[in-house]
């Protein structure tokens, strides 16, 4: 079904190299102007994605309409409507920031008479003056991507898609790269961008597909996805084996006599919470120390991924 209020809608998208399955019949749908990320580990089939979003490869079956328009027959208006910003850097390391982002209104067909404004608006905006004069290849890796992003931004798209913007940056330039995306979707520009970083995806989208081996094994806004794992808990260490025991019999959960700790399930409501530390009190029995734990995308990552259970076979 066409959808036309959909940034990105994708229905059943499949892609193979040779006998691999790379993506095993995947939907998604992008509202315009919301940050929405593909959240993955190596090999997931993130890049695979956005390639064919891109229009850069083709797909085996399924419907893809990207900006309102399907792929791939009319994939020339598309590439029109959409920038890339991939996970290595597409800058030519000879020429000067400047040069770079000259070169790709050039490449974008913008009208001559617009270029010299529109590049020195870019550079602006992207913070790139102090360096606009200097060679490409001299620049830290944040700066690069910011003069990367700037690039592709040039003729203005409508979707921006950001392949791993982050991976490699150092948290400084993180931040930065974090307020560039959320300046962008304040503007209108729908952002998809794939992470394999949980806190991005929570910190920057709007909704978050979790992809592993091929498949979508989640979707929803950060809060949803957190509420799919059952995670929060109070944890209580005690230090003797018979305080535990007497602790469990009180409240319940689950020991590790290994640690002297006990795991109370609680949605971290402070009457519940209270009433369970009054409990041990009542009866006096000491705690050593205790925490709150709240679910984090972490945890639906790893539940959802099944990486926790391989890890706890590999252990
Ligand atoms: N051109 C290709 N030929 C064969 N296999 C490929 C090709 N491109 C990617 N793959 C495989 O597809 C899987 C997904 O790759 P990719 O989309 O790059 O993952 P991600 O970006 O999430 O790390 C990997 O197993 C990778 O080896
Ligand atoms: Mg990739």
């Amino acid at each position: 079904m066409s959808d036309r209020f959909a940034a990105l809608h994708v229905q059943a998208l499949r892609k193979t190299f040779g006998s691999t399955t790379v993506l095993d019949g995947i939907d998604l749908r992008v509202a315009p102007g919301s940050v929405f990320a593909l959240l993955g580990a190596n090999g997931a089939g993130k890049s695979t994605t956005v390639r064919i979003l891109t229009t850069l490869l083709p797909f085996d079956s399924g419907t893809v309409e990207v900006a309102g328009l399907a792929l791939p027959a009319h994939a020339r208006s598309v590439r029109q409507r959409i920038a890339l910003t991939g996970q290595y850097a597409a800058i030519d390391d000879v020429l000067t920031a400047r040069e770079n982002v000259r070169l790709a209104a050039q490449l974008a067909h913008l009208p001559s008479s617009t270029i010299n404004g529109r590049v020195r608006e870019l550079i602006e905006r992207f913070d790139l003056g102090h360096v606009a004069d200097r060679r490409a290849g001299t620049l830290s890796g944040g700066t690069a991507r910011r003069l990367d992003i700037a690039m592709s931004l040039v003729a203005s798209p409508q979707v921006l898609f950001l392949d791993e913007p982050t991976t490699g940056l150092d948290p400084r330039s993180r931040l930065i790269m974090w307020e560039v995306i959320r300046e962008l979707a304040a503007e209108g520009v729908t952002v998809f961008l794939t992470t394999q970083y949980l806190e991005e995806a929570d910190r920057l989208a709007d909704r978050v597909a979790v992809l592993d081996s091929g498949r979508i094994v989640a979707e929803g806004t950060p809060d949803e996805l957190k509420a799919l794992v059952p995670g929060g808990h109070l944890e209580l260490r005690f230090t003797t084996e018979p305080d535990l025991d007497h602790a469990a019999a009180l409240l319940g959960g689950e020991t590790d006599p290994s640690t002297l700790t006990l795991e109370v399930p609680t949605d971290g409501d402070l009457p519940h919470v209270a009433a369970l530390l009054t409990r041990l009190a009542d009866d006096a029995v000491p705690v050593e120390k205790f925490g709150l734990h709240s679910p984090t995308l972490d945890d639906v990552f790893l539940t959802l991924t099944g990486t926790a259970n391989r890890k706890k076979f590999s252990q």
